[in-house]
């Protein structure tokens, strides 16, 4: 009887082969093949993508790189214009409309530094500008008219009419900028990179 169970249990009714579904791969390819676009249209519809996703891009990315742009500069003009104490762009015969001859008035120049703007002795704009930050330690240094030179408040130094340094402690002239005008008549600074007329010398602040 045990034989008999013990058989049993290790008796395994035999597993009837499972029938395995084949796919039929072949067709489903083809038509996969068939949906897809041949090179030419996907070239075609790439470009169609890059067109329609870059007329956004360049709308909106061209004024934010515009925004990085100083005002006054590029567009053949040169230079930054030069502002007046208002913000505003100096024009040049309003300018010199209500400076007299030998002025030396405060403008905002190249970075913005307070920089003179001069008025000749024959009426017209100075070729260069003097940027007003002493080079002893930063003050801006007023023009003494009465004087006729620039006299630092903090720790004396003095500058003639061109700025070029005549009193320490300052150790260098104050930086010169050239002036132009646009065709609009804005006053317009740009850099001075060339030898400083005053000393002979490198300029100092490039
Ligand atoms: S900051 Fe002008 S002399 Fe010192």
């Amino acid at each position: 009887m045990a034989l008999a169970l013990g058989n049993r249990a290790a008796f395994k009714a035999p597993v009837a082969p499972q029938r395995v579904q084949r796919r039929v791969v072949a067709p489903r390819a083809a038509a996969a093949a068939a949906e897809v676009p041949d090179m030419n249209k996907r070239n075609i519809m790439n470009l169609l993508l890059l067109g329609g996703i870059s007329l956004p891009v360049a709308g909106l990315g061209g004024p934010y790189l515009l925004f990085f742009v100083p005002k006054g500069a590029g567009g053949g003009t040169g230079g930054q214009a030069a502002k007046d104490a208002l913000g505003n762009d100096v024009k040049t015969n309003a300018w010199l409309a209500t400076h007299q001859k030998g002025d030396r008035s405060l403008t905002q120049g190249l970075k913005g530094d307070p920089t003179y703007l001069i008025v000749t002795q024959d009426g017209g704009i100075e070729s260069y500008g003097l940027n007003a930050v002493c080079t002893h330690l930063g003050c801006v240094v007023p023009w003494v008219g009465a004087e006729n030179k620039f006299k630092c408040p903090c720790h004396g130094s003095q500058y003639d009419s061109t700025g070029k340094k005549i009193r320490g402690p300052a150790p260098l002239s104050l930086a010169l900028a050239h002036t132009t005008i646009a065709e609009d008549d804005t006053v317009l600074f740009s850099t001075w990179s060339e030898t400083d007329f005053r000393t002979g010398e490198k300029p100092w602040w490039n």
